[in-house]
């Protein structure tokens, strides 16, 4: 642990070689695929933060004015003076809504991006000198333990971003189950979900115009390059994604051009013309099919707040 001021960093973080080990297991297998927890190095997170903006990028800017329009109710049932836990915390944006009228214990953003985290963690200090931030680099996706819990402190978490989206629903059932479990009985989740809708509208949010989204998957091949020793050729790839209404979810994927190899860490790895590299999927829910899965993790459903177009929820969950 490290301390500056009111600022505490745990460091949880899985060292190189889980990035290594899942990256050369997914290249293995058939359909190949990686894990979307590894776009986030420095440069994705910078990117994801610019696909915030986008104009085809409705799901930021709809759950802001979600949680914009709801505060109050939402503050009153997270409770005040709670440890605050975000996952996925990514630029501490959206938990500046709530912030000055939760007054919570100590807020403990948690990310798998090491150096965005920290940067994000000494914004919001610059902006809330009092908060007491515990800022902690973790891998959610896996068991982990809350590196400060302090005794007799009640807990609230914050699950913006649509993020369960990118879990498998057998994962997203795992997920909430664990999240339940380090919470505790009578907690509050406070979730982020985006909603089934026009596929069109789905299409073009995942395919921008200016080609961010598609830079934000590139770059894994980037960071991958740089951070194992591989070759991937990024002119020999192209971003390709759609929804897929069978399986209720947007999927994401590199497609090889041409067929050709690929070595990381002495291996070879071959590309078939049009084979891809599943890099992401984003599952939709109805309001029905979301409180069912909490439901079945250990939660109940308290409350749900949408736009008026239904395309965004925010769920407050209990855990029973
Ligand atoms: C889709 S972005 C959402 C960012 C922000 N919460 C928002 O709502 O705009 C996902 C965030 O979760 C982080 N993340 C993704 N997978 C993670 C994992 N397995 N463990 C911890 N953080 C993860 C990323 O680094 C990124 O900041």
């Amino acid at each position: 642990m490290s301390s500056l001021a009111n600022i505490h960093f745990y460091d949880l973080h899985p060292p190189l070689a889980n990035l290594k080990e899942e990256v050369l297991q997914g290249l293995s297998t058939s359909p190949k695929a990686i894990s979307p927890k590894f776009f986030y190095d420095e440069y994705g997170s910078q990117l994801f933060d610019q696909i915030t903006e986008l104009e085809e990028y409705y799901p930021t800017r709809t759950e802001i004015t979600i949680l914009e329009e709801y505060a109050d109710e939402i503050v009153a049932f997270l409770g005040k003076d709670a440890l605050l836990i975000e996952l996925g915390s990514g630029s501490s944006q959206k938990i500046r809504l709530l912030l000055d009228a939760l007054k919570p214990a100590a807020y403990m953003p948690i990310d798998i991006s090491k150096a965005h985290l920290l940067k994000s963690a000494q914004t919001l200090f610059n902006d809330y000198p009092h908060l007491d931030i515990h800022a902690t680099c973790a891998d959610y996706s896996d068991h982990f333990h809350l590196p400060y819990n302090p005794e007799k402190v009640p807990k609230a978490a914050f699950f913006p971003g649509s993020s369960i989206g990118n879990f498998e629903p057998s994962q997203a059932y795992a997920f909430l189950k664990r999240v339940a479990d380090f919470l505790g009985k009578n907690s509050t989740l406070l979730i982020g979900v985006d909603m089934k809708k026009d596929p069109q509208r789905l299409n073009e949010a995942y395919n921008d115009a200016k080609g961010v989204t598609a830079a934000f998957n590139l770059n894994l091949l980037q960071r991958i390059n740089q951070e194992l020793d591989a070759n991937f050729e990024m002119d020999y790839f192209k971003h390709y994604a759609f929804y897929n209404p069978q399986l209720g979810r947007i999927e994401m994927h590199l497609m090889s051009n041409i067929p050709h190899e690929v070595h990381i860490d002495g291996q070879a790895f071959y590309f078939k013309e049009n084979e891809t590299i599943h890099t992401e999927s984003s599952y939709k829910y109805t309001i029905d099919e979301f409180q069912a899965l909490a439901q079945t993790a250990g939660f109940q459903a308290v409350k749900v707040w949408t736009d008026k177009a239904r395309l965004f929820s925010v769920h407050c969950l209990r855990v029973i």
